[in-house]
């Protein structure tokens, strides 16, 4: 077992005049889970491709441990792969199947035979083992393939959306046990998903990707404490962070922001803190355009106590939504700005009523507006 590099690996498939793989750069350490998470389109499958070998690189290099893997053929790599599309052998029953690749490599077929038991198991499938995959349904077949990657002992496991014809509960299930088998076997994981709570369970950490860049690879914590630009900020977290355009504004040794205003009203200020301890930036510039993130459920409704580390604002009530464990709150800041809060409780406040709010300075993050690149995330000041 080794890590697996990834240096500047691209894509332009034969035909195609555009990168749908970017210059990723990526190190994934020795036993570490990782999810690659996008939407549809943004590289995902190519990525994983080009590591398992099924398609060639167009610029960098891929090496796991000292070994160089992206001229060798797929069955050279040591690379295990659950395929998007499932690829099951329809001749073979399930059993055949997962055994396929043990067999091969002449494994004794006693322990072939308890290492697909195991795997079945995990998976639900103990039942099906004598089925062909025609006859299965695609949350059946989904499970097989999963199965005949996860059998393997392999130097990585590659995982292509492997859950995602499973229905919530099935899936809720499976993941935590997949989690729980895949540390006790040290398995390094590159999984792919498109659902950020399935990679926030299974994962050490996320790479998130957009139209073929990696947009920011980091644990879900900073993912939402710290995301790296304007993509991963409204990306990452349900519902998805406020993010309000504004302008820098310094007042004395504070820095702050304004927002715009409705004609007749005055502007609103939310200060930040002391400008000496927050980095200085040409993007904090008084008067560049940013956008202030605020995630909904960090602001509180309701004054907050007197003291310098937080903002108080007043606002109307647009809508309040009761979700049944939780309340969506849409607040009127004055000019165009709606900020949503989500509160875990149910809230009396009805349409067009004023609304006090408290915004901590731990909870606001800048971006700045043009490039999308992070200014300041209030955690760290
Ligand atoms: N063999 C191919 N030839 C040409 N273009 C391709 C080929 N395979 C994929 N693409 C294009 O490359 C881009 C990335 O595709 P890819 O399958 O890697 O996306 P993905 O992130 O896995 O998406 P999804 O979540 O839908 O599976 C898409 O625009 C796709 O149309
Ligand atoms: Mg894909």
């Amino acid at each position: 077992m080794a890590c697996v590099t990834l240096r500047n690996v691209s894509k332009i498939y034969d035909r195609a005049d555009r990168y749908v793989v970017k210059s990723v750069n990526m190190q994934i350490g020795d036993g570490e889970i990782v999810s690659l998470l996008g939407s549809s389109g943004c590289g995902k499958t190519s990525t994983l491709r080009m590591i398992a070998g099924f398609e060639t690189l167009s610029e960098g290099s891929i090496r796991i441990g000292d070994r160089a893997i992206d001229q060798l053929a797929p069955a050279e790599r040591n690379v295990a792969m659950a395929f998007e599309g499932y690829a099951l052998y329809p001749p073979l029953s399930v059993h055949e199947n997962i055994a396929f690749s043990l067999l091969r490599g002449k494994t004794p077929r006693e322990q072939v035979r308890a290492r697909v038991r195991q795997v079945a198991e995990l998976l639900e499938i103990t039942d099906i083992l004598d089925s062909y995959p025609p006859t299965l349904s695609g949350g059946q077949q989904q499970r097989v393939s999963l199965a005949r990657a996860l059998v393997r002992h392999a130097d990585l496991h590659l995982l292509d959306e492997p859950m995602s014809q499973l229905e919530p509960q099935l899936r809720a299930l499976l993941r935590a046990r997949i989690k729980d088998y895949l540390v006790a076997h040290r398995m390094t994981v590159l999984c792919v998903t498109h659902d950020q709570t399935e990679a926030m369970a299974l994962s050490d950490r996320i790479a998130v990707m957009s139209d073929g860049v990696l947009q920011q690879f980091a644990t879900t914590e900073d993912l939402k404490e710290r995301p790296a630009n304007l993509f991963v900020a409204g990306f990452i977290g349900e519902p998805a962070m406020n993010l309000l355009p504004a302008r820098v504004s310094h007042r004395g040794s504070r820095i702050g922001v304004v927002l715009p205003a409705a004609a007749g009203t005055d502007a609103l200020r939310l200060d930040l803190g002391d400008s000496a301890r927050v980095p200085a930036a040409d993007g904090l510039r008084d008067g560049h355009a940013v956008h202030l993130g605020v995630r909904p459920h960090k602001v509180r409704i309701g004054a907050a106590p007197a003291g310098d580390n937080t903002n108080t604002l007043h606002g109307t009530l647009a809508f309040n939504q009761w979700q049944g464990d939780q309340s969506h709150i849409g607040i009127h800041l004055g000019g165009p700005t709606l900020l949503l809060v989500v509160t875990d409780g149910a809230v009396d406040l009805s349409e067009h009523s004023p609304v006090t709010l408290d915004l901590p300075q731990t909870a606001l993050h800048l971006f700045d507006s043009h490039s999308g690149r992070a200014l300041l995330h209030g955690a760290d000041l």
